[in-house]
């Protein structure tokens, strides 16, 4: 597995990360501990050494899987991150002198939103229990409104838990554009982590140039678009009942089903694999540290890692592919707002 530098950090991390979303339960559907271990066994004998989680997949779940994957495993190779600011805990396991986190923002399994700066430490300190280590490599803001983004104090209680040695570097996990320049625009950040795929490029254009200005590492999600770019997902399909995309709305799996059909139609057939192509072309910028791709199962993974262990898009489709996506129109419908 080929490694990257990952901003000023220091730090070299693998091209392939494991994002550990779905181990959690309640997000891709069903999922077995069992095979989740199994999976992320694969990923460490592969040689990925960036795991990506947070403390809201599966209500900490993900993170005791994560911890139970640790034990064992030599601590200073492997580069733990997660994310705090989704509340899912009830009021009698916190200290009541922590807000209960905003009602009126919930995310899709109804944990709410709560940045405030005693919940932050708290959700810090439970993360590092879950994990079973004393320090977490990269502490995550999950989806900061650009309001508080631009305001940078909770940057500062980051810092705080950086000087006290409970984290490494502080990142951000942002939706938009316009929040990731927001981001990048303080230089007390390390990691800033995007979506970025073939279905939307968006963040190639000022983002990727601006984080490598600044020295700041790029961590690239849904570079599968939540697996649609398997291919295996036609308009359809019938999502399972705790799986996220269910709540995709039938236009926007028309329209994303007819930019998978124009990609697939371009590369030539008998080519590689479509999730194969998908993460090596997110590999294809220099500026990405390393692109966690969401896996459930061993065999996910394996298939995952070959775009980095045998890469073999040329630059010509990696040009092309940007080129369809410049001049179909079809790719600007169906996106997140900016
Ligand atoms: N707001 C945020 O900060 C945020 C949001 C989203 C994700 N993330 C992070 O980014 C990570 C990656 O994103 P993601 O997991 O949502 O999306 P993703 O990586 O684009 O897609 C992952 C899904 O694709 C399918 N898949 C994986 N490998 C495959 C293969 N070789 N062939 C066919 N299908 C395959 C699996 O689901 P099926 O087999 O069921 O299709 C898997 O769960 C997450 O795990 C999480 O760590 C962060």
């Amino acid at each position: 597995m080929k490694v990257r530098r990952f901003g000023k950090t220091g730090l070299r991390v693998s091209e392939i990360g494991f994002g550990c979303w779905a181990l959690g339960g309640h997000a891709y559907g069903p999922v077995r501990d069992k095979d989740s271990l199994e999976a992320l066994a694969a990923a460490w004998d592969s040689g990925v050494n960036f795991f990506d989680t947070a403390d809201t997949y599966g209500e900490g779940h993900s993170e005791e899987l994560l911890g139970k994957f640790l034990k064992g495993k030599p601590r200073d190779r492997l580069i733990l991150a997660t994310k705090c600011g989704w509340d899912f805990y009830a009021p009698s396991q916190k200290p009541a002198s922590l807000s209960q986190g905003s009602p009126a923002k919930l995310n899709h399994a109804g944990h709410k939103k709560n940045f405030d700066t005693g919940y932050i430490r708290f959700a810090c300190e439970q993360s590092l229990k879950r994990f079973g280590t004393d320090v977490i490599d990269l502490f995550q803001l999950h989806n900061p409104s650009l309001e508080l983004i631009r305001r940078g104090d909770l940057v500062s209680v980051l810092e705080g838990l950086k000087k006290e040695g409970k984290i490494r570097f502080i990142g951000v996990s942002v939706h938009t554009e316009t929040e990731a320049l927001a981001v990048l625009e303080d230089s007390r950040i390390q990691a800033i982590q995007i979506i970025f795929n073939l279905l939307d490029q968006r963040m190639a254009e000022r983002i990727f140039p601006e984080a490598e200005k600044k020295g700041i590492g790029i961590i690239v999600r849904e570079a599968l678009a939540s697996g649609l770019l398997s291919g295996k997902y036609a308009p359809a399909h019938e999502f399972p009942k705790d799986d996220h995309r269910r709540r995709w709305v039938p236009e926007k799996r028309e329209v994303d089903w007819q930019k998978i059909r124009l990609i697939q139609k371009m590369l030539r057939s008998g080519s590689q694999p479509l999730p194969k192509v998908a993460l090596e072309f997110a590999l294809a910028f220099e500026e990405v540290s390393t692109v966690i791709v969401g896996a459930k199962t061993r065999t996910q993974v394996l298939e995952n890692v070959e775009a980095s262990l045998k890469p073999a898009l040329s630059r010509e489709d990696v040009v092309r592919l940007k080129e369809l996506y410049a001049r179909e129109e079809i790719f600007r419908k169906a996106l997140i707002p900016r």
